[in-house]
């Protein structure tokens, strides 16, 4: 086991390449359960979601392999259609198996993804969906068993909620759905939009891309003829570094993102009196006079992401004032507020809103990641406070975030990685 050792007081400085998104790369690799040949996905980031999404992938049959963020993969000699609880229990998104497994195979397991730190994550939208378009869906021992012998038809669903992996699941089952399937409710991530063009590219008719209502024209059960294709910027690593440039009040570039995707992000660090330089794929923060307390709501794209919620609400420790941080998505994802009270932050929580207190002096301290983003929520802490943060469990971290000291490091954060 490792952790991480930080020295607060550290300025930030220089540039960064920000990574493909592991949000976008999951659901791409799922899809090409859906190819009648080898495709190639290029900027994959190297993070430990993708490598277990691989092992699952190549555990059903499938011939993969990886170089240089390049995964080229061919699924055509997949038999299993069961996705064991050994693989799915590491990461939840190994659901995004269930939709095109059903509509290739008419039959599949899937094992039930557990909770995690963030919430219970119930998959009921899923299956929902999946019996509106003929399949039977049983729970046993853990594993959801689906049928759909004649294949899957099309049908209208309207999501109840807005579910990303709920909205990638269906898109792809209807994909080689019998008949029009219209779906209302539809997240509009950048990630679900690149799944319809990944899709749309390998032949399958869909409307609507980008809004959030789609009609999808399946394909009676024949495979697609996907083509080769490059992961968007990973917009969340990106919303984690500039919020590492703010809590240290640095200038800093990040490259090879997509600002446009960012504009909930970067509209409130400006709120916060951050400035940027803005580039056709770069982002460059420009330091604060002063760092305003400002409310942050969650909500789905193009609202603020919970994604950079722990982020932010690190961030507001140090700004002028008080900020509200309301959390609209997840019921218990405010797993990081204990371990920054650790450090010295004061927040209250009630019911699922935090209130901030600013201009705290944070104290470095062992603290222990809990969830992917509130793990990266203690690095921006542990960047100001005073002396030496150890952070614990950072394999939370691997699973999302590439080369991330080699990247604090590259910024001038005195970072490294020991051995407990
Ligand atoms: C995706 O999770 C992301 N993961 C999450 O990122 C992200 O936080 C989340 O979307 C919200 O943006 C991936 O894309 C792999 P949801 P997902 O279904 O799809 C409720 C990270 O850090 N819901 O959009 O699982 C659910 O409980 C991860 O990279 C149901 O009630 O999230 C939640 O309250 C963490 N029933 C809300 O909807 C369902 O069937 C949104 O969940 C499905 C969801």
């Amino acid at each position: 086991m490792y952790y991480l050792s930080i020295k607060g007081k550290q300025k930030l400085k220089g540039s960064i390449r920000i990574s493909g998104a592991k949000n976008a790369a999951l659901p791409l690799l799922a899809a090409t359960l859906l190819s009648k040949n080898r495709v190639n996905i290029s900027n994959i980031p190297n993070v430990v979601d993708v490598k277990t999404l691989l092992k699952l992938l190549d555990n059903l049959g499938s011939n993969s392999n990886i170089k240089d963020g390049i995964v080229s993969i061919d699924t055509t000699k997949v038999k299993s259609a069961c996705a064991n609880y050994d693989i799915v229990r590491k990461m939840r998104a190994s659901i995004l198996t269930l939709g095109p497994l059903l509509a290739r195979f008419g039959h599949c397991e899937v094992s039930m993804p557990g909770g995690c730190a963030i919430g219970q994550r119930p998959i009921d939208l899923h299956l929902k969906a999946l019996e509106q378009m003929g399949a039977k869906i049983e729970l046993k021992q853990g594993y959801v068993v689906a049928k759909a012998p004649e294949g899957l038809k099309g049908t209208t669903i309207i999501f109840d909620k807005v579910t990303v992996t709920g909205s990638e699941n269906i898109l792809m089952a209807a994909s080689m759905a019998h008949g029009v399937t219209k779906l209302v409710n539809v997240a509009k991530e950048p990630e679900v939009v690149q799944l319809c063009e990944f899709l749309r590219d390998g032949g399958v008719k869909i409307d609507g891309i980008g809004t959030t209502n789609l009609t999808i024209f399946g394909s009676y059960g024949e495979l697609l003829d996907m083509k080769d294709i490059k992961v968007i910027p990973d917009r969340i690593e990106a919303g984690t570094y500039l919020c590492a440039g703010a809590i240290t009040n640095s200038k800093i570039t990040i490259s090879d993102v997509n600002p446009k995707q960012m504009e909930s992000i970067t509209l409130k660090l400006e709120q916060m009196g951050f400035g940027f330089e803005m580039g056709e794929n770069s982002i460059t923060l420009l330091p604060a006079q002063k760092i305003s307390a400002s409310d942050i709501e969650t909500s789905e794209y193009p609202g603020f992401p919970t994604d950079m919620q722990a982020q932010f609400m690190a961030l507001c420790t140090q700004a002028d004032g008080t900020s509200v941080i309301d959390e609209r998505l997840f019921e218990n994802r405010f797993m990081h507020v204990s371990e920054l009270t650790r450090m010295g932050a004061n927040i209250k929580l009630k019911g699922h809103s935090a209130t901030v207190e600013g201009d705290m002096k944070l104290i470095g301290a062992d603290v222990m990641a809990t969830d992917l983003r509130a793990s990266s929520a203690l690095i921006l802490a542990a960047l100001v406070a005073e002396g030496t943060t150890k952070i614990h469990r950072i394999y939370h971290l691997d699973r999302g975030y590439e080369d991330l000291e080699g990247k604090f490091s590259a910024l001038g954060a005195n970072i490294e990685r020991l051995e407990e």
